[in-house]
């Protein structure tokens, strides 16, 4: 029997903190073998270069380039595998319900973004994606990284779980023991792969 090719994965980085939990996810997904397409907001790649060290310039091949640099484990096919779109590229596959199925994750989830998406802005590739997948009830999960929360955030939150999309706090558990942050890291990164393999 065929094996079911796994879903492309729309993966967005925004500017909250927890930039590396983006980029562990980001390796995660093409070590599975997926295609990941890469949305970064502008303030997302100020907190990768803030967290991780890794300045991220440019649009498309540049930016895959650094990043597969950046992670020299990854195999060889992940090359063609880490697709980058610019913010305004309206023409992207995701950009669109006719073009196909996929599984977004935003990851880590500003509070901006997370506003832009409950409000159906749609004012950047990431919020339109994001729209996108809500609309076709395509799974979309939200890894939303603030504290304290504000009535305002909890209530984007609850509008977004209410219209289908998986609120997924980057909240690491302690309980199994993790001795270092790689550790937490990957745990919320399972989490996630989790939910993506639940179907998707
Ligand atoms: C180093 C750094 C850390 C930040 N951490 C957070 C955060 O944890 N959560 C959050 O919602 N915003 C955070 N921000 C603020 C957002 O980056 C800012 O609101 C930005 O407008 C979000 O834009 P975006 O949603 O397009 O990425 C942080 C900004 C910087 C520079």
């Amino acid at each position: 029997m065929k094996a079911i090719p796994l879903l492309p994965v729309t993966l967005a980085i925004t500017g909250a903190s927890g930039a590396r939990y983006g980029l562990r996810l980001l390796e995660r997904l093409l070590e599975q073998g997926r295609q990941v397409d890469l949305l970064l907001s502008d303030a997302g790649r100020i907190v990768i270069a803030r967290e991780c060290g890794l300045t991220l310039t440019g649009d498309g091949p540049d930016v895959a380039r650094a990043i597969l640099a950046h992670s020299p484990a990854l195999p060889k096919a992940a090359q063609d595998a880490l697709i980058h779109h610019a913010q305004r590229d309206w023409d992207a596959p995701m950009a669109s319900g006719s073009r196909g199925a996929r599984a977004m994750v935003i990851c880590p989830c500003s509070m901006g973004t997370l506003a832009a998406v409950a409000g159906g802005l749609s004012d950047n590739l990431i919020e339109r994606a994001a729209d996108v997948a809500l609309k076709e009830r395509w799974p979309l999960i939200l890894v939303p990284r603030e504290t304290p929360l504000s009535i305002i955030h909890l209530e984007n939150m609850l509008r977004l779980a209410r219209s289908g999309a998986v609120i997924l706090p980057a909240a690491p558990g302690f309980y199994q023991g993790a001795s270092t942050m790689e550790h937490l890291i990957d745990f919320l990164v399972d989490r996630i792969l989790d939910r993506l393999a639940g179907g998707f």
